[in-house]
């Protein structure tokens, strides 16, 4: 049985020139692409996405930096496909994060962090469908 997951190649990883590395260590790691595309987010639909950080401190910062480029995202296909993703990107702060992981390669700081995984299945679902409609899904 496999469940999904959703992603995003981050600005500063899409602005290095880092997607095609990424997406081949994604695909590498045995996850099967459902859905990709790259696109823009302002900083509204930034703010959208990560309506759960509105009372951090780091969410203005992070809204804007989110919307300061291109990003790539993705769902992807796999069993275990949440937990592994997470495994495959690393821990949030690239300081923390184990050798060989997207992060520990891409990452510049806890915010420019590369990529993001969702932390789990509910949210893997809803955030899909916040940048993918059902026809692109497949
Ligand atoms: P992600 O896990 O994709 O979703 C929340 C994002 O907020 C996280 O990646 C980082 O980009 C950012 N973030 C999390 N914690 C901090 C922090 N302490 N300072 C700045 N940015 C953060």
């Amino acid at each position: 049985p496999t469940n999904k997951t959703f992603t995003m190649i981050k600005p500063d990883a899409v602005q290095d020139g880092h997607s095609g590395s990424i997406i081949k260590m994604i695909e590498a790691a045995g996850f099967r692409i459902v859905a990709l595309k790259k696109t823009l987010l302002t900083p509204e639909r930034a703010g959208e996405f990560y309506a759960v950080h509105k009372e951090r401190p780091f969410y203005n910062d992070l809204c804007k930096y989110m919307s300061s480029g291109a990003i790539v995202p993705m769902i992807l296909e796999k069993e275990n496909a949440v937990a592994d993703f997470r495994t495959l990107i690393g821990a949030t702060n690239p300081a923390n994060a184990e050798e060989g992981t997207i992060r520990k390669l891409y990452a510049k700081s806890i915010e420019a962090n590369a990529i993001h995984g969702s932390d789990s299945d509910e949210n893997a679902e809803i955030e899909g469908n916040f940048f993918f409609s059902h026809i692109e899904q497949f």
